[in-house]
C-alpha cells in the first residue's frame, strides 16, 4: 500500500457535481470520523462539492416506525419528513460513499437503520427506472481484525454480499466499489509502527477514494 498518495489532477476545479459522505459513528474524533475526513477532502481535491452527512451528529434516529414502512401496493407513499429529507441528498449525489466501523460483521444499527428508513421502496427501489440509476458508491469499512485473522473474510463476505450485491446492485447501482482498512485498533503496534500503520490506513482510504473517482 502506497503511503503517499498524490492527490488526483486536475485538482481544486469544481465539476458540479455532488459527492455525499456519510458517516456512521458517535465519535467526532473516532478513527472512522478521521478516514470520512480524508475521503472528503480528497473528494473536494478532485473538484466534488462534498455533502457529509454524520449521521450521529446530525441526531439520525435509525428506529423504523409505520410512517417508514414500505407499502408495497404503492410506490408513491409519502414517508416521514426525515426520511424524504435524507433520500434528498441520497438523489442529488452522484458519489456515494459510507464510512464505518464494521460490529459484528454488520453495519452498526445507526447506519442499518438509514438503509432500512431512508433507501425505502419507491425511492431508492421498486421503480422501472431506479431513481440511483447512474450513481456510484463506495463502501468504506473499518475493521478490527487483522487482514490475515481466520474471520477477515467475513469482513469481505459483508462489502461484497450484503452491501454491494443486497443494497448497492439491488438498487440499481452497478459501479460499486468496496474498501476495508483491516487492523483499525493498531493493535500490539507501538511507536512508529504504529504511526506508520494510521499513514498506510489513511493512504487506503484516498487510494479507494481515487478508484471511485476515476469510475
Ligand atoms: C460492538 C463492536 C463490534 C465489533 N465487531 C467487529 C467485527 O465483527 N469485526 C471486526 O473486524 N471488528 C469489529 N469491531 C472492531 C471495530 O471494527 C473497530 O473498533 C473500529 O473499526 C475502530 O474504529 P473507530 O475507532 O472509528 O471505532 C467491533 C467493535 C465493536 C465496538
Amino acid at each position: 500500500m502506497n503511503q503517499e498518495t498524490p492527490a488526483p489532477s486536475p485538482s481544486s476545479e469544481p465539476n458540479g457535481r455532488t459527492a455525499l459522505v456519510v458517516v456512521a459513528h458517535h465519535r467526532s474524533d473516532s478513527l472512522t470520523a478521521a478516514v470520512a475526513e480524508r475521503a472528503a477532502a480528497r473528494l473536494e481535491a478532485a473538484g466534488y462539492r462534498v455533502d457529509l452527512l454524520d449521521l450521529h451528529a446530525e441526531g439520525f434516529d435509525p428506529r423504523n416506525s409505520e410512517a417508514d414502512e414500505p407499502d408495497y401496493s404503492n410506490r408513491d407513499k409519502v414517508y416521514s419528513d426525515e426520511v424524504h429529507a435524507h433520500i434528498r441528498r441520497v438523489h442529488a449525489a452522484e458519489l456515494i460513499v459510507p464510512v464505518f466501523p464494521v460490529w459484528w460483521f454488520g453495519l452498526p444499527a445507526l447506519l442499518k437503520g438509514w438503509i432500512d428508513r431512508v433507501w425505502n421502496y419507491g425511492l431508492a427501489y421498486g421503480r422501472s427506472r431506479s431513481p440511483m440509476e447512474g450513481k456510484r458508491m463506495l463502501w468504506l469499512g473499518l475493521a478490527g481484525l487483522g487482514e490475515r485473522d481466520p474471520n477477515a473474510d467475513l469482513v469481505l463476505d459483508l462489502l461484497e454480499g450484503p452491501l454491494r450485491r443486497g443494497v448497492s446492485e439491488y438498487c440499481g447501482i452497478f459501479d460499486v466499489h468496496t474498501a476495508a482498512l483491516f487492523d483499525s485498533e493498531g493493535q500490539d503496534l507501538t511507536g512508529e509502527a504504529r504511526e506508520r500503520h494510521y499513514r498506510e490506513l489513511f493512504a487506503g482510504a484516498e487510494a479507494a477514494v481515487d478508484k471511485l473517482v476515476a469510475g
